[in-house]
């Protein structure tokens, strides 16, 4: 049997990147894919390839800093499926700046997807899974999170506030039979990092004790086992996958 068999699986940002290596990992597993993302014709692509992969996979396009929008998607998949096992508050931006050189829209852009957007995903979807008395919810921190970075202000306050988030919602979900857990990726290759320039992404590599930078299908191997039985007493936990970067 496949790990994730059965499984209904909204995955958000999952049209590039981390996201979609996530959904088609969940596709291979077995579960049913959601594709949430803000474009219509990359969500069409990554459901066609979810289907490829032999999944069940819907698409919409979803704004996760648009609550009617994130409502009314949690609602025609309940409709459809019944129920929503999984939620993975993948989607996420930068904008990044030196704090004097920040603007208030470039601040605001970040916490509006990256802690905002995860809010109302959550909060969407917390009702169904604990009337079910099952659900996993998996959130994108990132070791920028835990260590900061220059430049991003905005964003390294955003991925500490998940983990608050998460560390929250395991204790208030917990008791119902939802687990909820984060990822703090490192440096992973995806279009995320295409503002960044090759200098940098070389001292980036330097600076891991694998020497390289992580794939996204590294990081959606996490969160499959995350998402999974097999990961049944993993709660509240915010697991690293950055290469040993921070050792
Ligand atoms: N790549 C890395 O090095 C890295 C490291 C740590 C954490 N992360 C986190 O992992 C997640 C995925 O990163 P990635 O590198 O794959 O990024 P990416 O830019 O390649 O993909 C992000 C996806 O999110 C979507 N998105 C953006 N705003 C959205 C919104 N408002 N509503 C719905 N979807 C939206 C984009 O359209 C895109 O498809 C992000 O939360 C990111 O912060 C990435």
């Amino acid at each position: 049997m496949k790990r994730l068999e059965g499984k209904i699986s909204l995955i958000t940002g999952a049209a590039q990147g981390i996201g979609l290596a996530t959904a088609l990992k969940f596709a291979r597993e077995g579960a049913t894919v959601v594709v949430c993302d803000v474009r219509q014709a990359a969500v069409d692509e990554a459901v066609k390839q979810c289907q490829a992969a032999g999944a069940t996979a819907v698409g919409f396009v979803m704004d996760v800093t648009q609550r009617d929008m994130v409502d009314a998607v949690v609602a025609q998949v309940k409709e459809y499926f019944g129920r929503i096992d999984v939620l993975v508050n993948n989607a996420g931006i930068t904008q990044d700046a030196r704090l004097q050189k920040m603007t208030l829209e470039q601040f605001d852009k970040v916490i509006d997807v990256n802690l905002r957007g995860v809010f109302h995903c959550a909060q969407a979807v917390a009702d169904t899974m604990t009337a079910q008395g099952s659900g996993v919810i998996l959130n994108a921190s990132s070791v920028v999170g835990i260590y900061g970075n220059f430049g991003q202000t905005n964003y390294a306050a955003t991925k500490f506030g998940v983990i608050g988030f998460t560390k929250t919602w395991s204790r208030e979900l917990g008791p119902k039979g939802v687990r909820v857990n984060a990822v703090a990726p490192g440096f992973i290759s995806t279009p995320i990092l295409s503002t960044i320039p090759d200098k940098v992404i070389q001292e980036m590599e330097h600076r891991v004790p694998l020497k390289r930078l992580g794939q996204p299908e590294e990081i959606a191997n996490v969160y499959a086992f995350l998402a999974s039985d097999e990961a049944s007493y993993i709660n509240g936990a915010v697991i690293e996958v950055s290469g040993g970067m921070s050792v």
